[in-house]
């Protein structure tokens, strides 16, 4: 799990310009480099911000424990459901790009990182009928002396702990994720993203709400490209 906001003594490193490194968590690297050997999260394997040896516990199913973060605290997460929660994990420890999106504040978290409105869609149908007791899960924790995650309120099902896909993207894992109201420049955590990725590190003006819509129409015109590419490999990628 995504541990970060409980880093109090965060140093605020007056923006240096990391964006070519990692984030700053626990198991994070300096800078990303490639793991060939990864058990999972092999998305990164050409260049990887986790050792290979992180992802040796994801790599078996059931997922039982990530570093001191317990999954099955309501039960054994679903197999669909826990592919979606390996992805967002394998994002944040591995990708390369995670720290494009640094927090300000916490250089072991990100912020607004954009997700497509379909990803969160899928990712909250898969796992609906599982249950969780944390609306954030880096917050509502209560945590043992030795860093380990229990419940503090009851266990719900994930379809009555949030109120649809967009609920969950945007606040399961506090502020880290946003909802991308562009169905191009986002990601969805497999091999589309190296599309989206292009036109979202080629964005100029950071913080620009709606980016350019010729920035989204590139992104448009090369994941149709992309797709038309993959559907003739015969690989789809979902
Ligand atoms: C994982 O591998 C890295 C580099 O090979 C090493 O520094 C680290 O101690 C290893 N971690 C564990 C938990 O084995
Ligand atoms: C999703 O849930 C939020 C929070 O309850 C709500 O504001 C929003 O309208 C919902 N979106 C959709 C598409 O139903």
């Amino acid at each position: 799990m995504l541990r970060f906001a409980i880093t109090l003594f965060a140093v605020i490193t007056s923006s240096t310009c990391q964006k070519n490194g990692c984030l700053e968590g626990d198991t994070h690297k300096a800078n990303p480099s490639p793991e060939p050997d990864m058990h999972e999260c092999t998305l990164y394997s050409e260049s990887s911000c986790c050792y290979a040896n992180f992802t040796e516990q994801l790599a078996h199913s059931p997922v039982i424990k990530v570093s001191n973060s317990y999954w099955n605290r309501c039960g054994q997460l679903s197999k669909s459901c826990e592919d979606f929660t390996k992805r967002i994990e394998c994002f944040y420890r591995c990708s390369p790009h995670a720290a494009h999106w640094i927090h300000p504040k916490h250089t072991d978290a990100i912020q607004s990182v954009p997700l497509c409105q379909s990803f969160c869609d899928d990712w909250y149908e898969a796992c609906q009928d599982d249950s969780t007791c944390a609306y954030n899960w880096l917050m509502d924790w209560e945590q043992d002396g030795s860093g380990e995650n229990h419940c503090k309120r009851e266990c719900r099902p994930y379809r009555e702990m949030y109120a649809n896909g967009t609920d969950m993207c945007q606040n399961m894992w506090g502020e880290s994720f946003k909802v991308s109201e562009s169905s191009c420049l986002c990601l969805q955590m497999n091999k589309k993203d190296m599309v989206a990725i292009k036109h979202l590190l080629s964005e100029s003006s950071e913080e620009s709400s709606s980016m350019s819509s010729s920035e989204e129409h590139a992104c448009q015109k090369r994941l149709l490209k992309f797709e038309a590419l993959q559907q003739e490999e015969g690989k789809g990628t979902r």
